[in-house]
């Protein structure tokens, strides 16, 4: 049934997300979907981008993840089926899927989101990987994959080497590999400020996590 009103669609692009993402407990829960999307419109709002674009992307933004597909094309496939299914408006759909297929972290190489609607989501989700909640997600994600938290026999200086990777990655290494890095990756003006706070909570957490360890920050030379 296609949906010509855009707060029906979207109500209906929540249900779908919902029920894909029910039993995910992995960081990507609908909560994280939730947040993504009050996120995006937050900064959509001060930036001035389209909100329909944005909220649907960031409703649908993890629908095509890899770890919940055979693979990302399969992924993407699944969301632009539920999207042609759902409006008749091919633009929105071209606008989303172009979002959706190009946000991810990926070390931070993939080249800059080509549209403000995409700048905004992709902001939006990289915001809900640091503060509390990042820090937060971060330890579950390591758990369910039964990682260990940290390894002070590998730390400190062996977290800034790459080689570290083969030693099997803890939790505390993803903060040096992603979350820290993604305060100078936002695109928006707004989202930097949004991410100056999360950072400075992460160095903080970080600093109190290594005094409490009784060793000294890696980061500290
Ligand atoms: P998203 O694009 O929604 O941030 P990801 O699938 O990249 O989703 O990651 C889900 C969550 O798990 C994020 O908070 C991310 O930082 C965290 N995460 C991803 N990879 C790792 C890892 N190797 N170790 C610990 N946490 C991780
Ligand atoms: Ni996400």
């Amino acid at each position: 049934m296609k949906i010509a009103d855009h707060a029906e669609l979207i109500k209906e692009a929540e249900r779908f997300v919902k029920q894909v993402l029910s039993g995910e407990a992995s960081g990507h829960d609908w909560w994280h979907i939730e947040r993504v999307r009050n996120t995006a419109l937050d900064i959509a709002a001060k930036e001035n981008a389209d909100r329909t674009v944005c909220e649907l992307a960031a409703l649908l933004h993890d629908v095509a993840d890899e770890k919940l597909n055979a693979s990302k094309e399969a992924g993407l496939q699944k969301v632009r089926t539920w999207l042609e299914g759902h409006t008749a408006d091919g633009d929105l759909t071209d606008k989303v899927m172009d979002i959706i297929a190009n946000m991810s972290f990926n070390g931070g190489k993939n080249p800059p989101m080509a549209t403000l609607e995409g700048q905004v989501v992709q902001d939006a989700d990289r915001l809900d990987a640091i503060g509390a909640i990042g820090i937060a997600r971060t330890f579950a994600y390591s758990g369910a994959k039964g990682r260990i938290i940290h390894d002070p026999e590998l730390s400190p200086d062996a977290l800034a080497q790459e080689d570290y990777r083969s030693a099997g990655k803890t939790a505390i290494y993803h903060f040096y590999e992603k979350l820290l890095k993604l305060k100078d990756l936002m695109n928006t003006p707004y989202a930097k400020e949004l991410a100056e706070q999360r950072h400075a909570f992460m160095e903080l957490y970080l600093q109190q996590f290594y005094s409490e360890w009784g060793s000294r920050n890696p980061q500290e030379k």
